[in-house]
């Protein structure tokens, strides 16, 4: 006779090795599964960060070779120059298995149901599991319905074990649309369930973020209007839409990445000190934060918005007339103590200059015409690191200033390599730590902050202007922030 082991008794040192879990991918064939998840995967494998019992099962209508699976990751190995590991490999295909059917069917989840099951009754194991949506946002309602029509919303059949929800953005498509899917979740789904996969919060410089700004009591001093005097995010990307045409040209620059990742990060260099390290007093303050950043009002589209399109674009994705955005720039206030009349200035472009992401505070400061500006950088990718730059007496006779950097370079100070985002994002979702997924609070009011800029742009009152190829975007983005005194370019000669 099987004995199930109940995993919620299990003491508090395994605590420190996620507890035995089912990992279901919807999209296992999919553009996210093969970029990010099954590279992270393996590399977790490698790392021997998974629990010493785990499955991945892949959700497909059609028989997939886990051969072909792997190749993926082989590619992908070829492709960052790394060999390898035959032993890794040959435990993932020992984890993978594909269940066959039809996601948007709900009464196939049924199979699921049986497949779970089974893997359980084999291993004489409940286990968690963990729902990963790796599919397009339309197709989510049949999927979230299915699972919660057959029970598979309730952990083990005979234990107490989670089941958790994994979802990748956009999360609703405008403020409506995003209060319907939070319905709709939550119908089968407790909020404490649901994890919301932002991947730009689990890089490893932005998870530094607010400890530099709170361990560090030089910087938290200073962390206000008095010293900073605009703050700009940028993500800029080199690659255009890849082979994501479809989805993007439904989607575009502000809801793709504005919405999620750029507020998030804003949330990240702005909010007040959490009370704890808890999941709950993070977001607590995030939803502060974010309701106190202005929505820009209809009136303000124009001035504080800027919609730009690569050249090239519209034939790329087969649409001539498409007006779809690849290039957003937005201009925010956030109306609270510490940052009343603080610009803030966010951008993300796809077909830019350089792939960096970075937040640039600018320091007030008493430099004379000429002299670059004070600035402190935190470079999220790549090079991770944060810079300062400084005045100092340029050696010899005639009292010259010089600006100089201070620099702390992750690639100079630890000597392994950086994890990647989503080996985070899993690590932290087999744990049931949800610090780094946002919650539909937070989903929401950002979704508030931008409407009036997702109506006019979706209705086209403002065309987007085309840029090209290789620069740094249209020149409105340009003009948004000189017009508040500030500037996108940093003039730091060297971030790591
Ligand atoms: C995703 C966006 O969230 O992030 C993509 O949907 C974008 O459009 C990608 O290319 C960039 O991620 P990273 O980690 O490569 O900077």
């Amino acid at each position: 006779m099987l004995v199930y082991i109940d995993m919620k008794q299990a003491d508090s040192d395994r605590k420190l090795k996620p507890e035995p879990c089912i990992l279901i991918i919807a999209g296992i064939t999919g553009n996210l599964a093969k970029k990010y998840l099954l590279p992270a995967l393996y590399d977790l494998i490698v790392a021997d960060m998974l629990p010493d019992n785990f499955k991945i099962v892949g959700l497909s209508r059609r028989d997939i070779e886990t051969a072909d699976l792997l190749r993926i990751i082989e590619d992908d190995l070829g492709n960052k120059r790394q060999k390898v590991n035959k032993k890794a490999l040959l435990k993932m295909t020992e984890m993978l298995h594909i269940c066959l059917m039809n996601i948007s069917k709900p009464q196939d989840y049924k199979i699921l149901r049986e497949d779970l099951d089974k893997i359980e009754d084999d291993l004489g194991l409940c286990m968690h599991r963990l729902y990963y949506l790796a599919i397009p946002p339309q197709i989510f309602g049949p999927v979230i319905d299915g699972l919660g029509t057959f029970g598979l919303n309730k952990g083990c059949q005979h234990g107490s074990t989670e089941s958790r929800l994994l979802l990748e953005k956009p999360f609703g498509f405008d403020l409506a649309s995003a209060k319907e899917l939070v319905g709709r979740l939550n119908n089968s789904f407790s909020e404490d369930q649901i994890y919301r996969v932002d991947h730009y919060l689990a890089k490893e410089n932005a998870q530094n973020i607010l400890t530099f700004r709170f361990e560090n009591p030089l910087f938290s001093r200073i962390w206000d209007r008095n010293s900073i005097e605009y703050i700009t995010i940028t993500a800029a990307e080199t690659i255009g839409i890849e082979d994501r045409a479809d989805f993007y040209d439904q989607i575009g620059a502000l809801r793709d990445f504005v919405q999620s990742h750029l507020l998030q990060l804003l949330c990240l260099a702005t909010i007040e000190e959490p009370a704890d390290r808890s999941a709950e007093s993070l977001h607590k303050e995030k939803v502060k934060l974010l309701n106190s950043v202005a929505v820009i009002k209809q009136d303000e589209v124009a001035s504080r918005a800027v919609r730009g399109q690569y050249e090239g674009y519209a034939a790329e994705v087969g649409n001539p007339k498409t007006t779809t955005e690849t290039f957003a720039a937005l201009r925010l206030q956030i109306d609270n103590e510490r940052w009343r009349g603080v610009p803030i200035l966010l951008r993300h472009g796809k077909a830019m200059t350089d792939k960096i992401t970075e937040i640039n505070f600018k320091l007030h400061d008493r430099l004379k015409a000429g002299h670059p500006p004070s600035i402190l950088t935190i470079r999220i990718q790549p090079d991770e690191g944060i810079v300062l730059s400084l005045v100092a007496k340029k050696p010899g006779f005639d009292s010259q200033t010089q600006t100089a950097q201070m620099q702390f370079c992750y690639d100079q100070h630890f000597a392994d390599a950086l994890p990647n985002a989503y080996e985070y994002v899993l690590v932290d979702a087999l744990r049931g730590d949800r610090g780094l997924f946002p919650t539909a609070d937070e989903v929401i009011r950002s979704w508030e902050i931008i409407e009036n800029v997702v109506q006019a742009w979706t209705h086209n009152e403002h065309k987007p202007e085309i840029y090209e190829v290789g620069s740094q975007g249209p020149e409105s983005a340009k003009k948004l922030a000189m017009e508040v005194g500030a500037s996108w370019e940093t003039h730091q000669l060297k971030v790591c």
